[in-house]
């Protein structure tokens, strides 16, 4: 109900509407829209209320609620349900158990703040308010050694929601670092249950540096780090990018599922800030120099070094200046 009063309050925004209108649209006591109401305004809504005129919405709160997500979204499995915390260890390991419990694919699980947000290779991910932190919840029709493509995807989808919502040009760094002028903007952590042959489920989890400013990061990362804020000056609307990320996800993983990820390999080299560049990287215990010359279609990353080309599964990178 308060979902619904929402809404109409969101589509009369020109014109005051009345107690008696929403009672009878909705079939619903005026008391109980009166309470309605000031939960709305304890969630962050600003309302004003005229007396003999009704209600007028104001101003709608950046938050990421079920209530904001869900309003307009058009998705048909992706984030049609939600599990929204203010703030939680880290949504990545929510996700993993409710994934283990048996939650339905495409349940979208996301915070405000995470306190023990998870990055890759073991590190911690700093996720203070304003940021978008949230993990998705798969169980795709894929044999396990493809599961890496989801990650690509990932990636490119989010390269691609940030050009069109913020305008900004945004590099990918193998595997799955977002870049922009040198500095990350996000980064993707995807966390697999499978056997062999068969694939359990998949927990692909994103941290955006959204409307943070890089006094909210820990020193340490403050130099290499950037956000939306911080580049474009001007705040994201939250809910409207995890909207837009949710649709173009959707529609590239279907296709995806059913014509393989070739595509989205394309789109990924499009993107890439690494391949052509000489690099080091930071895999098995070793520092190897090589140049990146692509990706397989598994993601790995083919490097020609003084022995060959190797591949790398997994591993850090950082580009040389040459
Ligand atoms: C990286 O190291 O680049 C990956 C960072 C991934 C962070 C996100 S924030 C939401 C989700 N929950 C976590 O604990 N981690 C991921």
């Amino acid at each position: 109900m308060k979902g619904k009063i929402l809404r109409l309050l969101k589509e009369n925004r020109e014109k005051f509407l009345s107690g008696v209108s929403i009672s009878r649209q909705l079939q619903v006591s005026r008391t109980a829209i009166w309470k309605y109401i000031s939960v709305l305004r304890d969630d962050g809504y600003r309302i004003k209320s005229v007396a003999g005129r009704g209600y007028q919405l104001q101003t709608v709160p950046d938050l990421l609620t079920p209530l904001e997500i869900d309003d307009g979204l058009r998705t048909k499995v992706l984030g049609q349900q939600i599990k929204y915390f203010q703030e939680i260890d880290s949504t990545n390991r929510v996700a993993r158990k409710l994934a283990q419990a048996g939650a339905a694919d495409g349940l979208l699980v996301i915070a405000e703040k995470q306190k023990a947000g998870r990055g890759r290779l073991g590190r911690t991910w700093s996720s203070p308010s304003g940021g978008i932190w949230f993990s998705l919840i798969l169980r795709p029709p894929l044999p396990p050694f493809k599961v890496q493509g989801l990650t690509l995807l990932t990636a490119v989808v989010a390269v691609e929601t940030t050009a069109l919502l913020c305008g900004l040009n945004v590099g990918i760094k193998w595997p799955n670092d977002l870049i922009v002028n040198g500095k990350k903007l996000a980064g993707i952590l995807t966390e697999v249950s499978a056997e062999i042959e068969r694939l359990h489920y998949v927990v692909v989890g994103l941290g955006l540096n959204a409307n943070v400013s890089l006094s909210q990061l820990p020193a340490e990362v403050e130099t290499i780090a950037t956000s939306i804020l911080a580049e474009t000056k001007r705040p994201l609307r939250r809910a409207e990018w995890i909207q837009t990320f949710l649709q173009r996800f959707e529609a590239a993983y279907q296709e995806a599922v059913v014509n393989g990820f070739a595509e989205i390999l394309a789109r990924w080299r499009r993107y890439s800030i690494t391949l052509g560049r000489t690099i080091v990287i930071h895999a098995g215990g070793k520092l190897i120099t090589g140049r990146a010359v692509d990706i397989n279609e598994q993601g790995a990353l083919l490097v020609e070094t003084k022995n060959g080309v190797e591949t790398f599964w997994a591993g850090d990178v950082s580009l040389s200046n040459d």
